[in-house]
């Protein structure tokens, strides 16, 4: 087993909170259990690329992070060594360099704390090897082999609130009022919040649904005295069939959080003839403090990668598995993403209290 005397941490993809929580465990428990030295890795794997962006992280730098949003080794989901945008516009294969640069660092092992994309990076970085332990991380909770991921509380939070001021407005001017939040292959974040909001009808991309079916719920509602209906689209849903002569390749080409849950509002308001209104919530999704729930998990990520370090258990991902901190092989945990299943519980839990998913 190598005498690990100095760690790497970086963070890539997109931003989630409870990255700084994972950081500063990360180095409270490298240095304070293990005297190890460690070095944060700016910009995901740029700061191997460009070492002199890099710099070491002693607990001072990560006193006071527990709370914030956001990253403070910064981030970047444009960064993928094995493909890199060259500034002359050129794609190529730097990943030798970074392992190079590595090892000129003095790095013994790198925690890479990311989603999909970034732990598949890792886990060909180790088979050049490099010593990888992964760290897994999406607002979306659609990794595999983790029964959730840190940034997922906090987002339904985020999103549960605000579905709650939505409600108001709702039901003040008798409106259908569709609120569009992440969720770029999985319903995750529309299926939870949908119900911790109360929403009338959800949209995911596992259950397809139609138009038609979603403007008969709302009349239905209607006609029971129920003037207002809140229905949540999660982003990534795909086009319905009924919106066919919509040129909608060329706007999933393109697809930027917004168009779809615009165009589920358009279509609703057209057929209905009622008033409608679209809120899309974006961003503010992946930022703010991490809740209580994500700070915890965050801090058991962070002890637990620096634990798979001194055992020399790399090429391994920590994990939470009914309720417990374990690792998988990072192998196991990419390729394939954590789908709702439209025939678990949630669904039927939802169905049964009257939601509709526009499927009928
Ligand atoms: O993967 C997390 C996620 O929040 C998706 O839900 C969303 O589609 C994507 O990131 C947005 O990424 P960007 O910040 O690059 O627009």
């Amino acid at each position: 087993m190598i005498k690990v005397k100095t760690i790497g941490i970086t963070t890539g993809g997109g931003d989630c909170p409870g990255l700084n929580a994972v950081i500063r465990a990360a180095v409270k428990s490298a240095v304070l259990k293990h005297k190890w030295k460690v070095i944060g890795i700016q910009d995901g794997f740029d700061g191997l690329i460009w070492p002199e962006k890099s710099r070491e992280l002693r607990l001072n730098d990560v006193s006071g992070i527990l709370p914030r949003g956001g990253t403070i080794l910064g981030t970047t989901n444009r960064g993928d060594p094995f493909h890199y945008k060259m500034p002359d516009g050129s794609v190529q294969d730097i990943s030798d360099q970074i392992v190079v640069n590595a090892k000129k660092m003095g790095i013994d092992a790198l925690i890479v704390i990311g989603g999909d994309g970034t732990q598949k990076i890792a886990y060909e970085l180790q088979k050049l090897g490099m010593n990888v332990v992964g760290v897994p991380k999406t607002i979306d909770n659609d990794l595999l082999a983790t029964e959730v991921t840190f940034g997922f509380d906090t987002a339904l939070h985020t999103v549960t609130d605000a579905i709650d001021k939505i409600h108001t407005t709702a039901e003040s001017h008798h409106r259908i009022m569709v609120v569009e939040v992440m969720g770029r292959d999985a319903g995750w974040i529309a299926l939870e919040s949908g119900l911790a909001g109360g929403a009338h009808v959800i949209l995911i991309p596992e259950i397809d649904f139609t138009i038609a079916n979603i403007c008969k719920f709302v009349e239905e509602r209607q006609a029971s005295g129920k003037r207002f209906t809140i229905v949540v689209v999660a982003e990534g849903i795909g086009m319905p069939p009924d919106l066919e002569t919509y040129d909608g390749k060329e706007r999933r080409a393109n697809a930027r959080s917004g168009s779809m849950g615009n165009l589920i509002g358009d279509a609703i308001g057209n057929i209905t003839k009622r008033e409608v209104r679209v809120t899309v919530l974006g961003h503010i999704q992946r930022g703010g403090s991490p809740s209580p729930f994500d700070r915890v998990l965050s801090t058991r990520f962070g002890v637990a990668a620096v634990d798979l370090i001194s055992t020399g258990d790399f090429g391994r991902m920590v994990c939470l598995m009914n309720s417990h901190v374990e690792s998988c092989d990072i192998s196991d945990a990419v390729g394939s993403i954590k789908l709702v299943d439209p025939n678990g519980d949630m669904v039927h839990t939802a169905r049964a209290i009257g939601v509709s998913f526009g499927d009928k």
